[in-house]
């Protein structure tokens, strides 16, 4: 089995439980908030009336936030049951929006639309064996002066969690649960690869994208991790050897005209 087909189980599988979580509160989606982070809204702005693409979109919750601050969105991911989640959510929260079930890759290949951002956040990029692949998707799939934008968990964080800071082909594959306070402690095979940030900004540099800001942040906005502390509302944080770590990072950039 190939590592899509791997991961596509998983995601079904975590997918089932993340709908009924307190993590992603769907009801509360639903009755009207936005799920998107302080990091996201504060970084990206001016999305009213724009196409946004939304790679590795998950069950929907963060573009159908995005739709609700007047983005026209695209949602985009492998796992089949997420995107029928995502089209349910759509229409019970009477938003329009787009979900398609692919592969990024695959997306990559045979988009022919561009649009005005192309977005991705938190947890996506590890899914990904090519980064320089992800890179030209990302710049592909967006207009001339287009804008990207990315938030992410900070890659020091595996490697203080025992995985390699530094890409390696090989993926690693792990049995693990998923990270919602309702795991029954069933697990899926996972696989993964990481990517410096280096990587993933000489990646991004090469497919034609201008970079504008790269910031890296000591909180997390999710209690995601083991012995996390939040000192204020929606800010958790993670000491290694007495001090604080980097949990985040951010990309904005645009495409050359
Ligand atoms: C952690 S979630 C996305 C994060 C999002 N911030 C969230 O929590 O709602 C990762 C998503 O990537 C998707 N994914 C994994 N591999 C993929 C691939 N090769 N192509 C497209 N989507 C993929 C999974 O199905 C999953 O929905």
């Amino acid at each position: 089995m190939n590592y899509k087909t791997i991961n596509q189980a998983a995601w079904d599988k975590r997918t089932r439980v993340h709908v009924t979580s307190r993590f992603y509160d769907v009801e509360g989606f639903l009755a009207g908030n936005n799920t998107l982070t302080e990091i996201e809204t504060s970084e990206l702005k001016d999305i009213a009336g724009k196409s946004l693409l939304h790679l590795q979109c998950h069950f929907g919750l963060d573009t159908l936030s995005w739709a609700r601050l007047g983005a026209k969105v695209t949602g985009v991911d492998l796992s089949p049951l997420a995107i029928e989640q995502a089209n349910q959510l759509r229409d019970k929260a009477q938003l329009n929006a787009e979900f398609v079930c692919t592969d990024v890759y695959d997306f990559g290949e045979n988009n022919t639309t561009q649009y005005d951002i192309v977005f991705t956040s938190f947890g996506a990029i590890c899914w990904l064996p090519d980064i320089n692949r992800w890179a030209k998707t990302v710049a592909s799939a967006l207009k001339p002066g287009g804008r990207f934008y990315m938030a992410e968990f900070h890659p020091v964080y595996d490697l203080v969690a025992g995985y390699d800071y530094f890409h390696q082909d090989q993926a690693d594959v792990d049995e693990e649960g998923t990270y919602t306070e309702n795991c029954s402690g069933e697990t899926s095979t996972l696989m993964t690869w990481g990517h410096p940030l280096s990587d993933v900004i000489n990646a991004l540099i090469q497919a034609g994208i201008m970079i504008e800001q790269l910031n890296e942040f000591p909180f997390s906005p999710y209690n995601c991790f083991e012995n996390m502390e939040q000192r204020e509302t929606g800010r958790f944080y993670l000491q290694h050897q007495g001090k604080d770590m980097p949990l985040v990072y951010s990309i904005k950039g645009t495409k050359f005209a």
